[in-house]
This record gives C-alpha cells, sequence and structure tokens, in this order.
C-alpha cells in the first residue's frame, strides 16, 4: 500500500511519514523544500530504517506530480503541502491563493486522472472562527481571520464539491488545533525559518539562549490567568491521527471533517510553567500587548474522532515540552 505525502519533509508531515513507515506502509513524498530541507527525510529513514520515495517537486507542478503518479501505484494521499504563517498570509494574499489553493486543485486534478480518489487534508481550527468553544464538527465555518485560515476554509469547500460531483472520492478532513512536541529521538522536530510566530519554538529559542526574550502576548484576556487558551496536540499523536484516517478512507467512501485535538485547553503561562519543569531553565519572558487576530480561547471537542477514527490523544503537556526541548537541545541551529 504506498501513501503520497505531500509537503512530508515538514513538520506534521515528516513526523507522519515515521508512522507511516512504522506501520508497514510504503511512502512517496513530494515537497519543494520551500519550509524544510531534505535531511529531514534522511533522519525519518534513520528512525525507521526504512526508506522512502523522494520527489523534489512543487504541488502547482502537473508534470512533476504526474510523474509521481505515473511510477507509483498511489492508494492515498495525505497533504500536508502548503503555506501556514497567519501573519504573512495577510501581506501576502495572492501567494497563499496560489501555492495553497491553486496547488491543491492542481493535485486533485491529477489524483482524479490517475483515479486515485482518497485523500486527507490537513485543514486547521482556524476554520471555526469565532464560533462558541469547544468547537465540533457540525458548527458553521468559515468566518476566519487570514487568507491562511481561508484557503483551509476554500480548499474543504472545494474537496465538498468535488465529493458531491463523485461519491466514489474518500476524503478525510482532519483540523488540527495546535500541535507541539516532537519526535522522542530528537531527530525531528519544529525547525522554522527566522523568527518564530508560534509558541512552542519561541519558547524553545529563548531557552536554547537564540532569542533573548518571550514576549506573551495579552495578559488581560478573561480567561483564568489573564493569557490566551488553547489546545496543544502532541506531534506524535496528531502523526498517528492521520494512520486512522488513512485506514477509514481506504475501506469507504464519503466526506468527513475531524477535530484532531486534546480537548483540553491551556493558557501560555501553563505552558510556560510546563516547560521550565521539563527543561530545568527559566524563560525570560515579559507580558505585552494583545496580538492581533488572536481569539482568547479554543478547544477542541475530539470525541467524533475517538469514535469514529477509533483516534486517542497520549500524550500530556509535560511530554509535549519534554520532547521540545529535547529537539532543540539536539539541533541548536536547527536541521542542516
Ligand atoms: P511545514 O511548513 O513544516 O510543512 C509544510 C511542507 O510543505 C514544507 O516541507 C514545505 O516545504 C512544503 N510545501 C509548501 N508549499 C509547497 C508546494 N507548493 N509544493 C510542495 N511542497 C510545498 O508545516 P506543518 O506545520 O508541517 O503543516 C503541515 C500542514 O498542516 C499545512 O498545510 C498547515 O497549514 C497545516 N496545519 C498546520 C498547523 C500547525 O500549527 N503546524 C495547524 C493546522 C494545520
Ligand atoms: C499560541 C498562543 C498566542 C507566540 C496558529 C494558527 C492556527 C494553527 C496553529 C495552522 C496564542 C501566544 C504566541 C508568542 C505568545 N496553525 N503566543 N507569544 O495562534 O493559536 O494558532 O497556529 O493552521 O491556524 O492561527 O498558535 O503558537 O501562534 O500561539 O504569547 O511569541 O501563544 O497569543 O495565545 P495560534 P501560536
Amino acid at each position: 500500500m504506498t501513501i503520497l505525502v505531500t509537503g512530508g519533509a515538514g513538520y506534521i508531515g515528516s513526523h507522519t511519514c515515521v508512522e507511516l513507515l512504522s506501520g508497514g506502509y510504503d511512502v512517496a513524498v513530494v515537497d519543494n523544500y520551500y519550509n524544510s530541507v531534505p535531511a529531514v527525510l534522511d533522519r525519518v529513514e534513520k528512525i525507521t530504517g526504512k526508506t522512502l520515495k523522494r520527489y523534489d517537486c512543487d504541488i502547482r507542478d502537473r508534470g512533476g506530480l504526474e510523474r509521481v503518479f505515473s511510477e507509483n501505484k498511489i492508494d492515498a494521499v495525505i497533504h500536508f503541502a502548503g503555506l501556514k504563517a497567519v501573519g504573512e498570509s495577510t501581506k501576502l494574499p495572492l501567494l497563499y491563493y496560489e501555492n495553497n489553493i491553486s496547488g491543491s486543485v492542481v493535485l486533485f486534478e491529477v489524483m482524479e486522472k490517475y483515479d486515485c480518489k482518497k485523500i486527507v487534508f490537513s485543514s486547521s481550527a482556524t476554520v471555526y472562527g469565532n464560533n462558541p468553544i469547544p468547537y465540533k464538527e457540525d458548527m458553521v465555518t468559515g468566518d476566519v481571520s487570514s487568507p491562511y485560515g481561508r484557503t483551509k476554509h476554500f480548499i474543504e469547500q472545494i474537496l465538498g464539491d468535488i465529493y458531491k460531483s463523485d461519491n466514489g472520492w474518500s476524503i478525510s478532513l482532519l483540523r488540527y488545533f495546535n500541535p507541539i512536541g516532537a519526535h522522542e529521538s530528537g531527530l525531528i522536530g519544529e525547525d522554522p525559518n527566522g523568527i518564530p510566530n508560534n509558541l512552542m519554538p519561541y519558547i524553545s529559542r529563548v531557552a536554547i539562549g537564540k532569542l533573548p526574550q518571550l514576549t506573551v502576548f495579552g495578559g488581560d484576556y478573561d480567561t483564568k490567568d489573564g493569557t490566551c487558551i488553547r489546545d496543544y496536540i502532541h506531534v506524535v499523536d496528531l502523526a498517528k491521527a492521520h494512520l486512522c484516517a488513512v485506514a477509514k478512507i481506504l475501506d469507504t467512501t464519503g466526506i468527513e471533517a475531524y477535530n484532531i485535538g486534546n480537548g483540553v485547553g491551556y493558557s501560555v503561562l501553563d505552558i510556560i510553567r510546563a516547560f521550565e519543569k521539563a527543561s530545568g531553565k527559566k524563560l525570560n519572558y515579559v507580558i505585552g500587548d494583545r496580538r492581533e487576530g488572536d481569539l482568547p480561547a479554543f478547544y477542541a471537542d475530539a470525541t467524533k474522532a475517538n469514535k469514529e477514527l477509533n483516534w486517542h490523544a497520549e500524550y500530556d503537556i509535560e511530554k509535549m515540552c519534554a520532547d521540545s526541548w529535547n529537539f532543540q537541545k539536539n539541533n541548536p541551529d536547527g536541521i542542516k
């Protein structure tokens, strides 16, 4: 059984490749290394002792994708490839629409041409926008605050239309909450270019001394300690959810969305404390202004994924922080 993983050299993609290879699947990866490096895939092979097929290819490159499908019998696709920086997307919306939406359309067209109609798509909790918490899959989505979020919403809609036009498709929309942590080997983890936008890589770089100080965005929210609440999920738990989703789509047709989160909300200060405990380091931080576009609190109702995908998150925030720190400590200059 061969799974095509787009964006497989990225943070979540690489952890998913590890689980797929360990689970006995053959894996082909398509990545243009815009936000990753090929060495990540060497490390995936080192962890698993297995090899995967690599294609240095952009998903907007139809000819390149056709080569992948003609050289392999692809049974299903896990589609991670995309740009994900929320702030950047407000400055460069066309880049996000072109890369994420146009790229996805090319991928879906090539899948159709090669009669591969099974896909797991990386969506995001961001599609829920300002809904009451916890978020549930049957809520109205699309009230999003950034072009990035809109690309996720639009791609979900496109996949919905594809299914309506052809009930032979089998589509799983995984709405991730806040992935953090790393593989416990310390070989792969989150390794963003430049100054991180997200909380955990920022904290890790302060702890290792690469950045001077963390600014907590807002201390006056109506939450238990004034800082924002999020549903953090260990990236290995998230990777495993993809295997559950693949098993399901290989067996069925239809389109379903699933929340992939722990169902527990932690504040920014909770994360700082847990990280300090896991790393034994005191974090230098200040409480600053709110960040535009941040919602005060959201977390998942993951009951549907628990029941229908038979998926359950295993790891707590202590383990998430310990593994993030282990990765940072072992790779102070990132993956080269
Ligand atoms: P990442 O940037 O680490 O991985 C994405 C990978 O896709 C990178 O290796 C990048 O080089 C590749 N890529 C980007 N555009 C491409 C293109 N046109 N052709 C081929 N490859 C391309 O990001 P991640 O954190 O692993 O996220 C994976 C997916 O999950 C993304 O679609 C992201 O939007 C989604 N997601 C991420 C989060 C998060 O917090 N990390 C949350 C929700 C959803
Ligand atoms: C987490 C919390 C910040 C950095 C984003 C996307 C979402 C999804 C996950 C892709 C927030 C606070 C952060 C810092 C801070 N990605 N923070 N200081 O914003 O919840 O979600 O990533 O789909 O769509 O919007 O994640 O890690 O940026 O922030 O205080 O330097 O940490 O305010 O409360 P976010 P994050």
